[in-house]
């Protein structure tokens, strides 16, 4: 496990409990907090915005990891920026502009990430790659925790070799479980998001358990 890291997604958490969730997934070793933002409109369902946002930044000591699902981005990234987010990423999908995106949310101060969908190839962030902290291959069609993983190997492989010694991550967001996690390490992902692989069993009453599901990845 070259410095893999493993960022739980508190989709997967109790919406009444964020806080003590956040708190629970890091003593349990979590090395970044995901936080899946979803409009309604670029995904088919809903989840907070930039003021829940702000609300689990105390919380977080670790990496608060911000994954936009909303089209449009770009009225938005400052609201993130103050929210506190330390990675903040965008779909290549949510618009036409995505170069002008990604400079706006390094000019915010954050570092920036693209996310591709699975019908998405590599290439769309080929002219993109010296202003990327961070690429996100999604491995389901985004929207909702649970879903089946979707192999996207070749593409994985493909960014890898695209990004040569850049300092950027590939991270995986979607179907990732101990099943699954080594395919994409092996394909050359660093960066594995995992929502009801980290939180299934679990409770903040008994957190060892999500404990255990990080260990497991
Ligand atoms: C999908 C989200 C993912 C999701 C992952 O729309 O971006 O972060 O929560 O959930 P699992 O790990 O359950 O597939
Ligand atoms: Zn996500």
């Amino acid at each position: 496990n070259r410095s893999i890291k493993i960022a739980p997604s508190i989709l997967s958490a109790d919406f009444a409990d964020f806080g003590r969730e956040i708190q629970a997934i890091e003593a349990q070793g979590a090395d970044w907090v995901h936080v899946d933002v979803m409009d309604g409109h670029f995904v088919p369902n809903l989840t907070f915005g930039p003021m829940a946002v702000k609300a689990f930044r105390p919380h977080v000591k670790t990496v608060m990891d911000v994954h936009l699902m909303i089209a449009p981005v770009d009225p938005y990234i400052q609201s993130y920026a103050d929210a506190g987010a330390d990675v903040l990423t965008a779909h290549v999908e949510a618009g036409p502009h995505i170069h002008r995106t990604l400079q706006a949310i390094q000019g915010a101060g954050m570092k920036a990430g693209a996310a591709l969908n699975p019908g998405t190839p590599a290439e769309a962030v080929a002219h993109l790659l010296d202003m990327l902290d961070l690429v996100c291959v999604m491995t389901v069609n985004p929207g909702f925790g649970g879903q089946k993983f979707i192999d996207m190997t070749p593409k994985i492989r493909a960014l890898r070799t695209m990004i040569g010694d850049r300092p950027i991550h590939i991270q995986i967001d979607g179907g990732v479980d101990p099943g699954t996690a080594p395919k994409v390490v092996q394909a050359g992902a660093d960066v594995l998001v995992a929502g009801s692989a980290v939180f299934r069993g679990g409770s903040v009453a008994d957190p060892t358990v999500y404990g255990d599901n990080i260990r497991a990845l």
